[in-house]
């Protein structure tokens, strides 16, 4: 008799496939990237992300009051800053009145059941587009962590839940926490952009903020990393670990699952990953081309996530699959 293994026997019902599945997604493993911008047009669209728009703070308390009805846990805030607001040293950063603040404040004020996430680094802010402090056409690092403790501690201040630094600068997590703790913001977590790398699938996101026509043909590389390089990552996880980060996040995320796989492995913290604007961008303009299927290219695309170890994803898909999940 042959086979004697037949592997197609638990593949053969779909109630017998929903036994033995591994791994599912979950409305709890989601945090929504959210685009934000002042003035008087209400929402613009972003063109290389079709389907995400940038919300003034009003709409942008409206979609956080549908996550949170959603069970989306929390909400990943980007502001696109005011052009006449950057400068080279990007003291918009921490302007208690900035886009940022304001916008976490509103949010606030309605007491939801939802976390706000901040990012920290000075790439909205800063008029070369890079996310420190420029010298000599170097990033340097300690004179911008410094001032990534300023917004920070700013962020914290307007309500901030988590801060997450995606900056790549050195010593960054040690001395986030150390400002944070002196402000009295003890509670306040840290998720590390612990493992990013220097990735051309960031461009959607650079079109979104205003950031990319800063930075021109500039690049990110000597403080991103290096994507051929994986013990560099373990590294960096564990550095950002032994500095007092409360989670760690992988980014990208799609061509990076190996890294999610092996920090989840070797550090058992909570481990994110985020399906950046490029895979999104991916995703949705094939399916706008009737290439491939929206929903379900979604779908699969994130319990990958799971199945590699992710205990969350951040994904510009999060407000329409946690629809989808509660269809279900
Ligand atoms: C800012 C930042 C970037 C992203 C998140 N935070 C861009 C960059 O590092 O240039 C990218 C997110 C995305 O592409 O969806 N430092």
């Amino acid at each position: 008799m042959f086979p004697h293994t037949r592997m197609r026997r638990n593949r053969r019902t779909d109630w017998s496939r929903r036994l033995v599945s591994e791994n599912q997604l979950s409305v709890n493993d989601l945090i929504w990237p959210v685009f934000i911008q002042d003035g008087t047009k209400q929402k613009t669209d972003i063109p290389s992300m079709p389907g995400v728009q940038r919300l003034t703070i009003d709409h942008l308390v409206e979609a956080a009051k549908a996550a949170a009805d959603l069970g989306i846990p929390a909400l990943a805030i980007f502001p696109a800053t005011d052009p006449s607001k950057k400068t080279e040293s990007g003291e918009e950063a921490f302007n208690p009145e900035n886009l940022v603040c304001r916008a976490v404040r509103a949010l606030k004020e309605q007491d939801l059941n939802l976390g706000i996430l901040c990012d920290v680094a000075l790439d909205p802010y800063t008029s070369h587009g890079q996310d420190g402090l420029v010298k000599d056409g170097y990033v340097i690092n300690d004179e911008s962590v410094e001032v990534l403790c300023k917004q920070s501690v700013a962020q914290a201040e307007a309500g901030c839940d988590i801060i997450a630094p995606s900056d790549m600068m050195d010593g960054r997590i040690g001395a986030i926490r150390e400002a944070l703790d002196d402000a009295g913001y003890q509670h306040v977590q840290i998720m590390a952009y612990a493992a990013k790398y220097a990735s051309a699938f960031y461009g959607p996101f650079r079109d979104a903020v205003g950031s990319g026509t800063n930075l021109g043909s500039g690049d990110k590389r000597t403080y991103q990393m290096d994507p051929a390089n994986s013990d560099e990552a373990m590294r960096e996880v564990g550095l950002d670990i032994s500095e007092g980060a409360d989670m760690v996040m992988v980014k990208p995320g799609m061509p990076y699952l190996d890294i999610v796989r092996r920090v989840k492995a070797e550090y058992e913290v909570p481990t994110f990953a985020y399906q950046v604007s490029g895979e999104y961008a991916m995703i949705s303009a094939a399916a706008q081309n009737g290439w491939l299927d929206r929903q379900k290219s979604m779908l699969e695309s994130l319990v990958c996530f799971k199945r590699a170890g992710a205990d969350g994803i951040l994904t510009y898909f999060a407000k329409e699959v946690a629809e989808l999940l509660q269809q279900k």
